[in-house]
Protein backbone atom coordinates (compact mmCIF):
# COMPACT_ATOMS: atom_id res chain seq x y z
CA UNK A 1 0.00 0.00 0.00
CA UNK A 2 1.07 3.38 -0.86
CA UNK A 3 -0.04 6.63 0.89
CA UNK A 4 -0.51 9.54 -0.43
CA UNK A 5 -2.02 13.17 0.73
CA UNK A 6 -3.95 14.31 -1.93
CA UNK A 7 -5.60 17.62 -1.87
CA UNK A 8 -5.51 17.62 1.51
CA UNK A 9 -6.86 13.78 1.63
CA UNK A 10 -5.04 10.77 2.63
CA UNK A 11 -5.89 8.00 0.53
CA UNK A 12 -4.31 4.26 0.60
CA UNK A 13 -3.71 3.27 -2.80
CA UNK A 14 -2.94 -0.19 -3.90
CA UNK A 15 -0.50 -0.16 -6.94
CA UNK A 16 2.67 -1.37 -8.07
CA UNK A 17 5.42 1.35 -6.63
CA UNK A 18 6.55 2.17 -10.45
CA UNK A 19 3.32 3.56 -11.81
CA UNK A 20 3.31 6.62 -12.78
CA UNK A 21 1.82 9.00 -10.36
CA UNK A 22 -0.21 10.24 -13.20
CA UNK A 23 -2.62 6.97 -13.41
CA UNK A 24 -3.09 6.94 -9.90
CA UNK A 25 -4.72 10.50 -9.73
CA UNK A 26 -6.45 9.87 -13.05
CA UNK A 27 -7.29 6.52 -13.05
CA UNK A 28 -7.10 5.60 -9.12
CA UNK A 29 -8.47 8.98 -7.68
CA UNK A 30 -10.58 10.15 -10.61
CA UNK A 31 -8.53 13.50 -10.43
CA UNK A 32 -8.72 14.02 -14.25
CA UNK A 33 -7.62 17.68 -14.10
CA UNK A 34 -4.08 17.27 -14.50
CA UNK A 35 -3.56 15.50 -18.09
CA UNK A 36 -1.42 13.12 -20.28
CA UNK A 37 0.46 15.03 -22.91
CA UNK A 38 3.37 13.50 -23.89
CA UNK A 39 4.22 10.93 -20.90
CA UNK A 40 8.13 11.75 -21.42
CA UNK A 41 8.75 14.68 -19.19
CA UNK A 42 8.96 16.89 -21.67
CA UNK A 43 5.49 18.79 -22.14
CA UNK A 44 4.18 19.81 -18.65
CA UNK A 45 0.88 19.12 -19.00
CA UNK A 46 1.07 16.55 -16.11
CA UNK A 47 2.53 19.12 -13.47
CA UNK A 48 1.36 18.66 -9.93
CA UNK A 49 2.90 19.96 -6.86
CA UNK A 50 5.06 17.64 -4.36
CA UNK A 51 5.30 18.60 -0.87
CA UNK A 52 4.88 22.32 -3.25
CA UNK A 53 7.20 21.45 -5.61
CA UNK A 54 6.40 21.59 -9.03
CA UNK A 55 6.58 17.81 -10.53
CA UNK A 56 5.75 16.05 -13.56
CA UNK A 57 3.56 13.69 -12.71
CA UNK A 58 3.85 11.27 -16.08
CA UNK A 59 7.37 10.17 -14.92
CA UNK A 60 7.26 10.46 -11.30
CA UNK A 61 6.77 7.12 -10.18
CA UNK A 62 4.43 6.93 -7.49
CA UNK A 63 6.59 4.98 -5.01
CA UNK A 64 8.97 7.81 -4.72
CA UNK A 65 6.32 10.21 -3.29
CA UNK A 66 4.38 7.48 -0.58
CA UNK A 67 3.67 9.60 2.11
CA UNK A 68 4.01 13.05 0.22
CA UNK A 69 1.82 15.58 -0.19
CA UNK A 70 0.07 16.64 -3.70
CA UNK A 71 -1.43 19.14 -4.75
CA UNK A 72 -3.16 18.79 -8.66
CA UNK A 73 -5.53 21.47 -9.83
CA UNK A 74 -8.44 20.74 -8.20
CA UNK A 75 -6.73 21.10 -5.02
CA UNK A 76 -4.94 24.71 -5.73
CA UNK A 77 -8.34 27.00 -4.82
CA UNK A 78 -9.27 27.06 -0.63
CA UNK A 79 -12.45 29.55 -0.19
CA UNK A 80 -11.95 31.31 -3.49
CA UNK A 81 -9.98 30.79 -6.62
CA UNK A 82 -6.35 30.88 -6.14
CA UNK A 83 -4.88 34.35 -7.50
CA UNK A 84 -3.10 32.45 -10.67
CA UNK A 85 -6.20 31.13 -10.95
CA UNK A 86 -8.19 34.52 -10.85
CA UNK A 87 -5.22 35.89 -13.32
CA UNK A 88 -6.13 33.09 -16.00
CA UNK A 89 -9.48 34.14 -16.09
CA UNK A 90 -9.05 37.68 -15.79
CA UNK A 91 -6.29 37.76 -18.63
CA UNK A 92 -8.57 35.10 -20.49
CA UNK A 93 -5.40 33.02 -21.02
CA UNK A 94 -6.91 29.66 -22.29
CA UNK A 95 -7.22 28.59 -25.61
CA UNK A 96 -8.11 24.97 -25.93
CA UNK A 97 -7.44 24.65 -22.28
CA UNK A 98 -5.44 20.86 -22.72
CA UNK A 99 -2.04 22.48 -21.37
CA UNK A 100 -3.39 24.81 -18.96
CA UNK A 101 -3.82 23.01 -15.50
CA UNK A 102 -0.12 22.07 -15.70
CA UNK A 103 0.81 25.95 -16.88
CA UNK A 104 -1.13 26.93 -13.50
CA UNK A 105 0.42 24.55 -11.30
CA UNK A 106 3.76 25.41 -12.36
CA UNK A 107 2.85 29.49 -12.24
CA UNK A 108 1.83 28.81 -8.88
CA UNK A 109 4.92 27.21 -7.91
CA UNK A 110 7.01 29.95 -9.30
CA UNK A 111 5.18 32.24 -7.27
CA UNK A 112 5.02 30.47 -3.97
CA UNK A 113 8.95 30.80 -4.44
CA UNK A 114 9.31 34.30 -6.13
CA UNK A 115 6.58 36.50 -5.64
CA UNK A 116 7.40 39.27 -7.99
CA UNK A 117 9.24 37.79 -10.76
CA UNK A 118 10.60 39.23 -13.66
CA UNK A 119 10.05 38.40 -17.65
CA UNK A 120 12.81 36.39 -17.82
CA UNK A 121 12.36 34.50 -14.61
CA UNK A 122 8.84 33.73 -16.23
CA UNK A 123 10.16 32.53 -19.04
CA UNK A 124 12.63 30.72 -17.79
CA UNK A 125 10.47 28.38 -14.86
CA UNK A 126 7.54 28.11 -17.70
CA UNK A 127 9.70 27.08 -20.62
CA UNK A 128 9.21 23.42 -19.62
CA UNK A 129 5.23 23.95 -19.88
CA UNK A 130 4.23 23.43 -24.01
CA UNK A 131 0.83 25.29 -25.38
CA UNK A 132 0.09 24.22 -29.18
CA UNK A 133 -2.18 27.60 -29.48
CA UNK A 134 0.17 29.56 -28.43
CA UNK A 135 -1.10 31.24 -25.23
CA UNK A 136 2.62 32.46 -24.08
CA UNK A 137 2.05 35.79 -24.12
CA UNK A 138 -1.45 35.83 -21.74
CA UNK A 139 0.37 33.11 -19.82
CA UNK A 140 3.45 35.88 -18.50
CA UNK A 141 0.80 38.59 -18.74
CA UNK A 142 -1.53 36.72 -15.68
CA UNK A 143 1.39 35.67 -14.27
CA UNK A 144 2.84 39.35 -13.83
CA UNK A 145 -1.29 39.66 -12.78
CA UNK A 146 -1.55 37.23 -9.86
CA UNK A 147 1.77 38.67 -8.36
CA UNK A 148 0.44 41.86 -8.06
CA UNK A 149 -2.43 40.57 -6.28
CA UNK A 150 -0.30 38.76 -3.98
CA UNK A 151 0.67 35.58 -6.21
CA UNK A 152 -0.24 32.98 -3.74
S1 LIG B 1 2.66 14.43 -19.92
FE1 LIG B 1 4.10 14.73 -18.38
S2 LIG B 1 5.52 16.15 -19.17
FE2 LIG B 1 4.19 15.68 -20.84
S1 LIG C 1 -4.38 26.28 -24.62
FE1 LIG C 1 -4.33 24.73 -26.15
S2 LIG C 1 -2.46 23.69 -25.75
FE2 LIG C 1 -2.39 25.40 -24.46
Amino acid sequence: MIKLEVNGTVHQVDVPRDMPLLWVLRDELGLTGTKFGCGLGLCGACTVHVDGAETRSCSTDVGAVDGKAITTIEGLAGEKLHPVQQAWLDADVSQCGYCQPGQIMTAAALLARKPHPTDAEIDDAMSGNLCRCGTYARIRTAIHRAAGQGGR
